[in-house]
This record gives structure tokens, sequence and C-alpha cells, in this order.
């Protein structure tokens, strides 16, 4: 492929579209043509097409009807609109469920699923696979060369597991790959723990939540099996269809697949967010960081590749109760956070609302009035003729020399294990709690794998680095004897890739010694309880003095070779440190032997900054609610700025000219950001 940042070869604009369902609207011919004319006035270009419309390309068994697409496909190509075509695996037809039972789901209770909803096909069954091949050899030949095809969109939020046979078959042969002998797995697992050891694979039950390692083995393996099935799908289109890109659209932070293995098979990276940013709710802001954060996490799945938003919501979805419209300005600024952190597009679920189904209500850009003169409709075209002004953009790049570990299995290890305060979502809101004051600093941050080349960059942040799989530590390691900043939390390196606990000291694999710390004991407290934390003088180059405040994780460390920053102050915790730093090698590794809240992420990673003359986009800290992203083309500085509260803020921008891209007017010394304003300045 000629440009591999490039969404869709030769396509020179910011993608704007969405969902596009004429197979439901197929009686109507009239509301297709109006659709063509709206698309212009909304300033959309590109659109998912086929998602779910198994049935209307295959109605029964062996008889295609392709025509109602040759006429969609031939009408985008003349209106000069892309097509992201789709799979449909997504939904199966009713007539394929009953004859051939054997694609449904089995669940958990073995129980053989009706037919019924959708994302519900086993991953095992050579049945579904042929049929699925079947329909995309047919898609991939037919329009494999048409000038309206743009990408190919695989099927739809993959998900879900099935425990029908040929998928307990398959688990077991994955375990006997992995494992070659029972003994191994038996080993791996420690499962002479209530008498556990087991005398053959096929003895293997999936759904035994008492082995820990057990449960991340499982995803591991869920993830192989779904990666296993894009893999079957892509392989039939490019039979036919060898270099036009393929993408499948992921949720976020979506607990349960291991993305950063699922994207080895795509070209784009492609995501669906739903935050609901609702404006008198008091978290508002966390949303948006967690968005951030989530953005971060994508654009870094695949450095080489380009991402987009595939899915996002103009107005608001049915199934966020109580459903609550986007009040102005929250879906500006909801797309340019996405854009400035890297996208290359946005789209929509959905185009138009449907007349029936329970997505019918669902937000769309084309209401049941059919009209364009609706809030949503014109706050889209509106961002449609913002994004022409944008198209500079496209060809930039975020830099960030700050990455924050975030890890599928590390995750996975943290919440199958009890005793450790993992629920609800502790691994990620930890993460959070790092990365918001990183970006409360105006620091660009990238979200990525623990497996990753750590060079790139002068501060690596590990909270709760829970599972160390093989290498991680030695490469943390290298990292910081190189120079590099490494901050680590408790929880930090207590078991190996089977869930298994390190002897002989935490954090284990020999960061011990990099952290210079023993940490002998964690507590967890109560949501209400905190422990005083007295802070050192020599805290002070850090931006911390007097008392500190812990909560949520305590735990009791013991300096060996660190030095102490601060230490607890009461309890039987008095005098052991709560914050130690180590120098190592030419670099340095700082240990949080607790949670010590957002006061203190803020100062401890302003200083960090600072110390390290990491770029920020701005001189000063954000105001409150006020995020701000930068990419770079060349000397270009390109800032993305969104007010994600109900107060106006100014904001006082780096030296030299600026020219806000939306405006089209300069603006220079201080931007003014009303509440739940947005926009984009360029550099000179
Ligand atoms: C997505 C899904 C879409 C639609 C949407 C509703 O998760 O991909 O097909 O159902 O949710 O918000």
């Amino acid at each position: 492929m000629a440009d591999r940042k490039r969404l869709i070869p030769g396509f020179s604009r910011i993608l704007h579209g969405g969902d596009y369902n004429p197979d439901q609207w197929l009686a109507h011919p009239e509301v297709i043509d109006e659709d063509f004319r709206l698309m212009h006035l909304a300033g959309c270009n590109a659109f998912s097409v086929g998602i779910f419309a198994w049935t209307s390309y295959e109605p029964e068994e062996g008889r295609y009807e392709f025509g109602w697409l040759d006429r969609i496909m031939d009408r985008m190509a003349e209106e000069g609109q892309k097509v992201i075509l789709a799979t449909p695996s997504g939904a199966k037809p009713a007539w394929m469920s009953l004859r051939y039972p054997q694609i449904r789901r089995v669940d958990r209770r073995g129980l053989r699923e009706p037919h019924t909803g959708r994302h519900n096909h086993c991953w095992s069954s050579p049945t579904y696979r042929q049929k699925v091949r079947a329909i995309n050899l047919q898609l991939a030949a037919r329009y494999h060369a048409h000038p309206a095809l743009g990408m190919w969109h695989i099927s739809n939020e993959y998900s879900g597991e099935c425990f029908c046979d040929l998928c307990l078959h398959a688990w077991q042969r994955w375990l006997e790959q992995k494992y070659g002998t029972v003994d191994a797995l038996n080993a791996a697992w420690w499962s002479a723990f209530w008498s556990h050891t087991f005398t053959s694979f096929e003895e293997v039950d999936p759904r035994d939540g008492s082995i820990d390692a057990l449960k991340v083995d499982y995803l591991r393996f869920n993830t192989s099996q779904v990666l296993d099935f894009l893999r079957w799908e892509i392989a039939a289109l490019r039979e036919h269809s060898p270099d036009t890109p393929c993408t499948t659209n992921l949720m976020g932070l979506f607990p349960w697949l291991d993305y950063s293995k699922l994207v080895e098979a795509v070209d784009v990276i492609a995501d669906d967010q739903y935050p609901g940013f609702v404006p008198d709710d008091p978290d508002v802001f966390r949303t948006a960081i967690r968005v951030s954060f989530k953005d971060d996490l994508h654009r870094c799945l695949k450095p080489d590749r380009p991402w987009m938003l595939m899915e996002s919501c103009p107005d608001a979805p049915q199934w966020k109760h109580p459903v609550r419209l986007k009040r102005p300005g929250v879906h500006q600024a909801e797309m340019l956070q996405a854009l400035g952190h890297g996208a290359e597009g946005t789209g929509y679920f959905q185009w138009r609302k449907g007349r029936g189904g329970c997505e019918k209500l669902h937000g769309a850009v084309v209401d049941h009035v059919g009209h364009e003169h609706t809030r949503v409709f014109q706050t889209v075209a509106k961002l449609g003729a913002h994004y022409q002004r944008l198209t500079p953009i496209l060809g930039s790049v975020v830099e960030s020399q700050v990455a924050i570990l975030y890890d599928w299995e590390v995750r996975w290890a943290f919440e199958a294990t009890d005793g450790v305060r993992a629920h609800p979502d502790t691994y990620e809101s930890v993460a959070f709690d790092h990365y918001q004051a990183l970006v409360h600093h105006g620091v660009s941050v990238d979200v990525l794998s623990p497996e990753r080349d750590l060079s790139p960059y002068r501060l690596v942040v590990a909270p709760q680095l829970w599972m160390l799989k093989p290498g991680v530590a030695a490469r943390l390691r290298k990292f910081v004897e190189a120079g590099g900043i490494l901050v680590g939390t408790y929880y930090t390196g207590i078991v190996d890739e089977s869930n298994r606990c390190f002897t002989g000291g935490w954090p284990g694999e020999g960061l011990m010694e990099v952290f210079g710390i023993w940490n002998e004991e964690t507590e967890w407290l109560p949501d209400e309880t905190t422990r005083r934390v007295v802070t050192e003088p020599t805290a002070k180059r850090l931006a911390l003095e007097g008392e500190l405040v812990a909560a949520q994780v305590c735990a009791i460390a013991h300096l060996r070779g660190a030095q102490a920053l601060a230490t607890y102050g009461e309890d039987f915790f008095a005098g052991s440190p709560a914050l130690t730093e180590h120098r190592w090698g030419s670099g340095t590794a700082y240990y949080q032997a607790a949670w010590l809240g957002a006061d203190f992420f803020q100062r401890f990673y302003g200083a960090l900054v600072r110390q390290l003359g990491i770029p920020t986009a701005l001189s000063a800290p954000l105001p409150a609610g006020v995020l701000v992203q930068r990419r770079t083309k060349g000397e270009r500085q390109l800032l993305f700025f969104q007010n994600y509260s109900p107060s106006d803020h100014e904001i006082t921008l780096p030296a030299g000219k600026y020219q806000d891209l939306l405006g089209q007017v300069p603006v220079n010394g201080t931007l003014r950001l009303p509440a739940w304003a947005s926009t984009v300045l360029s550099s000179a």
C-alpha cells in the first residue's frame, strides 16, 4: 500500500461519515435518493455499508442478490463518496440458524442459544466459516475494483465466547500446543491446589473459576479464536482484493479481548465510542480523560498504521438510561478530541434512524422527520464544513516522550486474583489517575503494552504492572540503566505470565534491585479510610512538601538502596516509605507504595516533566475541564482544544502566531474558550 498512514489510499480528506443501512430502506427508493442529497449537505464522504445486510445479500441459501448494492455502490462513486464495505458475519440469517443449528453458540451452562439478536455465532463451526467465506468471496469478487470501495469493514464489534464441543476441543488443543505436556500445564497453573492436577488436556474445563491461571489462559485462547476468525474473513477477501485496507471496529478498552493481538490482522485501527458526556454529571471531565486515554491507546496499537473513530453518536444512544440529549458544543468537542489524538477521520452510528428494531430511537444524523432542519443534522453539517478547513492536519503526527503501560493480560491476571483492589475497573482507573495528571500539564502520552520498545521515551509510567511477562522486567531494567525515568507503584511485579506469585520478594524478576525497595505487604483500604504521609525535605524537588494523604492501597516497603521521599505518618505503617527514588544506571526509578491522590499526581508529574524538559502543548497547566492535544507537521504545531466544563476559560498560548482553523481568524496571546467550546489552532 502506498501510504501506510492513510486510511484509504489516495483519500485526501478527513474521513467523515458513518454506518449507512440502505438495506433497511429498499422499499423506499425516494428515501435513498434523499440520503444522497443529505450526505452532501452534511459534508460526509465515506459510509460503512452492509454491516447487518446478510439476508439482503443472500435471502435464501446460495441465492445472492447484489442488484441493490450495485446501485448503492455506483451511486456512491458518482457522488464522490467512499464505501467501507462490510462483511455481514455479525448477524446471521434466521434461515441459516435454523438449518445449521451448530453455528449458534453454546452458553456457559452448555445450552445451545436460540436464533436471536446478533454477535452470537460459534467461533469454530466449520459450517459458519464456510458460509462466511462464501459471502466474503462474493463481495470481494464483485466489488474489489469498484471505484467507491475504500476499505473493508470486517464484521462488527467481535465479542463473546462459545462452549460447544468444537470450541472446547479447540481450547484443549490450544493448551496442548502451548504447554506440550499436561505436566507442564499443571506446573504453570499450580494445579495441585484443590486437587486440580489434570491427567489429560481433555479434563480441562474452561469454566473452572478456581484457577487464576486458567482464567487468564482462557481469555488468551478466546482472543486467539477471534483473531483466527478475523484472519479467516480477511483471507477470503484477499483472494480477490489483495490491496484494499481491512479494518474491524473495536470497542475502546473492551476488557475481554486483547486488542493488541487482534489488530495484528488489520491495516487500519477503527474504534467505536459512546461516552455520553452529560453536562450536569460531576464526573464529565473524567469521562473526557477516559476517552483521551483510550484514543492514545488506539493510536499506539499499530504505530505505523492510521486510526479512526468508526462509530460515535451525534446525539444520544437509546441504550444509555436516562436518555440525555447531547448538549450544544459537545459533539464537536468529542470529534476534535479524536482528531487531536491522531485520528484521520470520524464516523457515526448511525446515518439515518430506522423505523423499527430496538435501535429505532438511537441518535442519528438524519432523524425520523427526514429533512435537514434538525439541531443534530445542523451540528453534523457544521462539523463537515469545519473538516474541510482542517484538511491541513492530515499527515501530521502526535509525538510523545512519555509512555504509560497498559496491557490486557496484566488486567486479566490482576482481576482474576482474589484479594487485590481490582474491582470495579481499578486497573484502568488507576492508569487514568496517572494519565490525567500528565495531560493536565499538556503532555502527549503514548499508551502501550509493556512488550513494546521503550527506548524512544524519556519517562515510562507503569501503574500496577501486576504481571511481568517474559522479557518485560529486563526491558524496564535496560530502560532505566540507559537513563530513562521509570515510575512504578504497589501491585507491581507480583506474578509471572501464569499468574503465579514470584517468590523471593516483590517486585519480582530483579525489579526490587531497579526500584531499590522490597514491598513486603500490601493493604487494600476501605473507601473512606486514609493514612497520613509525611514528605522528606528532599521531596521539595518534586514539588512536594508537608503532608500527603494515602488512600485505596498502602504497601509496606523497605529501602534496599532507594531513598524515601515520603513516609507514612501513622499507625504501624509509621516510618515506612510511601514514595521512593532510586538512581539506577544512568536513570531513576520511583516507587509509589501507596495511592496518593490527584493533587500528588499533578505535583509529582509536573515536577518530572519540568525537570526532564518534556515538551508540553502550553507553558502553564490546563484549567480544570479543559483538554489540549498537539499534532505536529514539521515545524507546524496544531493545537486541539476542548472545554468539557460549564465555565468559560482563557488560555495563555505559547509565544508565536496562531490561526484558528475553524474560525479562520488569527489568535495571539490568549485563546477564549467558552463553556463546552472546542477549536483547532495552527501555528504560522
Ligand atoms: C455499537 C454497534 C452498532 C450499534 C451501536 C449503538 O456498539 O456497533 O451496530 O448497535 O452500538 O450504540
